[in-house]
């Protein structure tokens, strides 16, 4: 390669001419560049051997690398040859160990405390509800809605306020199973299902169509007071008070929270609340087995394995805080034994 000079100045050239005086110049990089190269392509060098990263094909692997001066950890199911060395793993569990330590001594208050207690304590309280949202995301909202504001069913002609159309709204003060924070508590641990059986083969259409005309008239301006002094509903009155309703709805159709059933004299309507809707859930009932019954069931998530204690007592605490719980009575009489005297009217 010969050393040119081309007419601007002293600039070297590469000696190749094109076109009669099109030449390359010869410009070198600057020097602090050049020193740059090197270093970043002996860094690739060094790298390559503290982390883990060329393919070993013969063994199906990969070379672990040596490893980093400070990094000890031990992850379990691993060979502890490769303790010292580098993983995205390892990454993961040495943050999450910083953020135990952060969260462990909650943590350990948590698994010894109730519910009830966890909610009196202001500072637990709030970290509780915090993580209870994350869980509630990822396990609740699919039915109930993000936070808890129910999934409606869109277009669908609801006569009433819409209920939540795979599961209840939990915002609301208005629970089939008790809304105090151990029945919530209760609720999520062991699932629940609501069960009403059939009624097309005890009923006659025509007795279902007027115990639905009650039912309605229960629910509007007037109440139940009303209904039972409206001539026009009084044959549907006469079948609700002989047919098996009362068992389960109680005889003030409020409803009986050990067994979740409706309170039929609210506004709230858990499924269709207009005179068909009323009528196709009596006729075919709630999880009666039926194969037109209204289904309505809360899994059970501990026997699914998919939550601890600990994280059903923070999703206990965060659906209580949505702000429809409600607090204990206090001290209240001694009651009586049996379903006919459990807390009625909570819905
Ligand atoms: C597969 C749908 C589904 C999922 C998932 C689900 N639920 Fe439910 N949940 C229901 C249904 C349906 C009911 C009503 C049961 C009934 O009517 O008998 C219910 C009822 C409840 C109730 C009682 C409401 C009342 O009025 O008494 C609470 C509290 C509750 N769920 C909380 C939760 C929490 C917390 C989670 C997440 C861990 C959850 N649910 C996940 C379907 C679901
Ligand atoms: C075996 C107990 C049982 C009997 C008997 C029973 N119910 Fe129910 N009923 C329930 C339960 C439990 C629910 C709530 C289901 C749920 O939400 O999971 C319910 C729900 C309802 C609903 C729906 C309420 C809503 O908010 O959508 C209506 C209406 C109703 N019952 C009317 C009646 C009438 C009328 C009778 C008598 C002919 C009757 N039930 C007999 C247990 C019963």
């Amino acid at each position: 390669m010969s050393e040119k000079h081309n007419s601007a100045g002293d600039v070297k050239t590469t000696g190749h001419v094109w076109d009669d005086d099109l030449e390359d110049f010869t410009n070198q990089p600057p020097r602090w560049w050049m020193l740059g190269l090197t270093a970043s392509a002996l860094w690739v060098v060094v790298y390559w051997t503290m982390y883990p990263g060329i393919p070993v094909a013969l063994a199906g692997t990969h070379f672990k690398g040596l490893g980093l001066p400070g990094l000890s950890l031990h992850l379990p199911g691993t060979d502890p040859k490769d303790d010292g060395k580098w993983s995205a793993i390892k990454e993961l569990a040495q943050d999450q160990a910083v953020l135990d330590e952060v969260r462990g001594p909650y943590e350990a208050k948590l698994k010894t405390m109730t519910p009830a207690a966890i909610l009196a304590d202001a500072q637990l309280s709030e970290y509780v509800a915090r993580s209870g949202k994350v869980l509630f995301a990822d396990n609740c909202a699919a039915c109930h809605g993000q936070n808890g504001v129910g999934t409606r069913q869109t277009g669908a002609k609801f006569a009433q306020r819409e209920q939540g159309l795979m599961a209840p709204i939990l915002l609301d003060d208005d629970w089939l199973y008790g809304g105090t924070i151990d029945t919530i508590h209760e609720t999520i641990s062991g699932g629940r299902q609501g069960m009403m059986v059939a009624h097309k083969d005890t009923l006659s259409v025509q007795q279902i169509d007027d115990v639905a005309k009650y039912v309605k008239a229960m629910s509007e301006e007037g109440g139940k007071e009303k209904a039972d002094a409206d001539p026009a509903v009084a044959a549907g009155m006469k079948v609700f008070a002989e047919s098996d309703c009362t068992a389960c709805h109680g005889a003030d159709a409020k409803g009986m929270a050990a067994m979740g059933s409706a309170n039929l004299t609210d506004k709230v309507w858990r499924f269709d609340g207009s005179l068909e809707g009323i009528k196709q859930t009596i006729t075919y009932g709630v999880n009666s087995g039926d194969p037109s019954s209204r289904v309505a069931i809360m899994p059970n998530f501990v026997a699914a394995g998919k939550l601890s204690p600990v994280e059903i007592k923070k999703l206990a605490v965060y659906v209580f805080k949505f702000g429809g719980g409600k607090v204990d009575a206090p001290a209240a009489p001694a009651v009586a034994e049996g379903p006919a005297a459990a807390p009625a009217a909570t819905n």
